[in-house]
């Protein structure tokens, strides 16, 4: 697939999911200012790239995109939800967020904290309200276990302790891989295994998806590391420096930048040499890749 309908395709999906994810709050019976609080962060902008692997994993089957919609809003809401705590004063105390001040700042920590609890319990919501009738009881269930997995204790929220607990200290690179796979690589995992469930992918290609996932999980962060130092944050919308100024392990500070950039070819390599392996239609899933690797925000 070219780069012309790879364009049509991100373009239509991220407009879908900005749509939908906002039409989801709006239903919530609940106290306006956690409503606003939540909109305000989903809102903010943001690249979407997690809706869209969950798109582009139904476009490799064959398979109807708009299927994945509740799945990709579900999981588009947790990650705002992790990026709202990851912004808290006791966390990264970060002032700025997809360009905009960062939702403790707006709406004080306590409210910001119930938004962040209030999307991570309304994504489990959605996953088992799906309606279209392809999808069925089980796929809802291995959804609900795929992305609880990926959020949780094992996943996102794991690896933000470890990412905690690294401050002011050297780690290794293995420990640094831990944090890496685990704060970021385990929801971008989430996003395609939805996609590979709601597709109904065979164990092997499941497999090959996970591998596919884990590499380019390590590159996102990889990325978003080196774009702490060398980003503008008029791209990035998010503070330059964060992570010197709070003392943490980055794949820079262990290997410099240009070891850094290395290792994001590398994991990029390995990526689309997972994605061969499907022998699935992947050329969206292809182009996403190479936008990870070279973005700049
Ligand atoms: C930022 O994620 C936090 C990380 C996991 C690195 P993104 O770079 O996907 O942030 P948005 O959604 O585009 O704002
Ligand atoms: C955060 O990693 C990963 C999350 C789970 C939010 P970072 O702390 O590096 O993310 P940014 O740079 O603030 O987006
Ligand atoms: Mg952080
Ligand atoms: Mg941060
Ligand atoms: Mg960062």
């Amino acid at each position: 697939m070219g780069t012309a309908s790879f364009e049509m395709f991100s373009n239509e999906y991220k407009a879908i999911i900005e749509r939908e994810i906002v039409e989801y709050v709006n239903k919530l019976k609940a106290p306006a200012i956690v409503k606003e609080a939540m909109i305000y962060s989903l809102q903010a902008g943001g690249k979407r790239i997690r809706p869209l692997l969950v798109f582009a994993v139904l476009e490799a089957f064959g398979k109807s995109l708009r299927m994945g919609i509740p799945a990709a809003a579900a999981i588009e809401m947790i990650h705002t939800y992790s990026l709202i705590h990851d912004d808290l004063p006791a966390m990264d105390d970060d002032d700025l967020r997809r360009g905009k001040p960062t939702n403790h700042k707006v709406f004080g920590e306590a409210v910001a904290i119930l938004a962040g609890d209030a999307l991570l319990t309304y994504s489990f919501q959605l996953v088992t309200d799906m309606t279209n009738p392809e999808v069925t009881a089980e796929m809802k269930l291995n959804l609900v276990s795929e992305i609880a997995k990926s959020a949780g204790a094992e996943g996102m929220v794991g690896g933000q302790v470890a990412d905690m607990e690294g401050e002011n200290k050297q780690l290794t690179l293995q420990e640094l891989e831990y944090i890496h796979e685990h704060k970021t690589g385990k929801l971008l995992t989430a996003s395609i295994l939805s996609g590979a469930i709601l597709a109904g992918a065979s164990e092997e290609q499941q497999l090959h998806l996970r591998d596919f996932a884990y590499h380019l999980g390590l590159a996102f962060q990889i990325r978003d590391d080196i774009l702490d130092i060398e980003g503008s944050v008029e791209l990035i919308g998010k503070p330059v420096g964060s992570d010197v100024g709070n003392h943490k392990s980055t794949y820079p500070s262990l290997l410099t930048l240009q070891g850094a950039k290395q290792k994001l070819e590398h994991h990029i390599e390995l990526a689309h040499a997972a994605l061969g392996k499907t022998t699935l239609q992947t050329g969206l899933l292809n182009e996403l890749t190479d936008l990870i690797a070279n973005r700049n925000h």
